[in-house]
């Protein structure tokens, strides 16, 4: 039976910011050479330099996940610089909010390609490394509007439900390669996105402090929260854990 690697190669799409990365800060503090995938290189620079300067080992990779190339180009330097990856999460998303009779088939394809076909690619990508070292592990960010729908957000909740589905899918035929897929739906994490998504009046008059009022655990959850579960499900103990929904929302959704 193959061991766990004993040096974890680690992507993490968009992680120069918000739940990105916190997770990528995360994994690299928990050993693993980790790659920052980003739109924005930039940005994806500053928090790989961040992570050098504390030790750990982190590369910046400015790369549009819904481009298949760019994606193909990113993981060829990771390989390069750091050698196989065994460790995948895809968290890089957009967001939308409009009347669904307004969505355009222009947003409606460009939702569903970084979403989900971003998520597609990188899996596609990135497994044969895995299926290669007998042992993988991909955490999947989809949404807790998958839980039960929202409104003004039909082409964001319909990608992100797609992840949840492709999760449960990859975790049945590549379960015997060692690899196992995991969901974690975020409910509610203090982010750029949730600040956006305030502005824009997604939670009502009262804004954030009326949601937290609504919030069982009383407060808004952190991009830490979510990087605490899933270097969890990245880690070897987590082996017999796959194709499931890790909720991570102060209660909000227990459906
Ligand atoms: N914040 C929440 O409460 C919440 C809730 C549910 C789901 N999520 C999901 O969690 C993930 C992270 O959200 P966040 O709140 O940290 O958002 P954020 O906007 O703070 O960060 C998203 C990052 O992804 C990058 N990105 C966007 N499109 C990209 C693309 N095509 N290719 C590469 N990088 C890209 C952005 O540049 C940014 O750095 C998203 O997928 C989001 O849908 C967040």
């Amino acid at each position: 039976m193959p061991q766990p690697p004993e040096e974890k190669v680690a992507i993490v799409t968009g992680a120069a910011s918000g739940i990105g990365l916190a997770i990528a800060e995360r994994l690299a503090r928990d050993g693993a050479r980790t790659a920052l995938f980003d739109l924005d290189g930039d940005a994806a620079e500053t928090a790989a330099a961040k992570i050098r300067g504390g030790g750990g080992r982190a590369v910046a990779v400015p790369a549009d996940v819904a481009d298949r190339d760019a994606v193909a180009r990113g993981l060829e330097e990771v390989r390069d610089r750091f050698g196989p990856v065994t460790i995948l999460v895809n968290n890089a998303g957009k967001e939308g909010f409009r009347r669904f009779l307004d969505i355009s088939p222009e947003k409606w394809n460009e939702m569903l390609a970084i979403n989900l076909t971003g998520t597609f690619h990188c899996c596609q990508l990135v497994l044969p490394d895995m299926i290669a070292a007998g042992w993988g592990r991909i955490v999947n960010i989809s949404s807790s509007s998958t839980h039960g729908g929202q409104p003004y957000m039909a082409h964001y909740v319909a990608s992100k439900t797609g992840m949840v589905g492709l999760t449960k899918s990859l975790a049945l035929e590549f379960g015997p390669d060692g690899v196992t897929v995991n969901t974690i739906p975020p409910g509610f994490i203090d982010t750029p996105m949730t600040r956006r998504n305030d502005a824009r009046g997604r939670f009502g008059p009262g804004g954030i402090e009326e949601a937290i009022s609504r919030t069982p655990v009383g407060r808004a959850g952190r991009p830490e929260d979510i990087a605490a579960a899933c270097a969890f499900l990245v880690s070897d103990e987590a082996g017999y854990i796959t194709g499931q929904i890790i909720g991570v929302n102060g209660g909000r959704n227990t459906s």
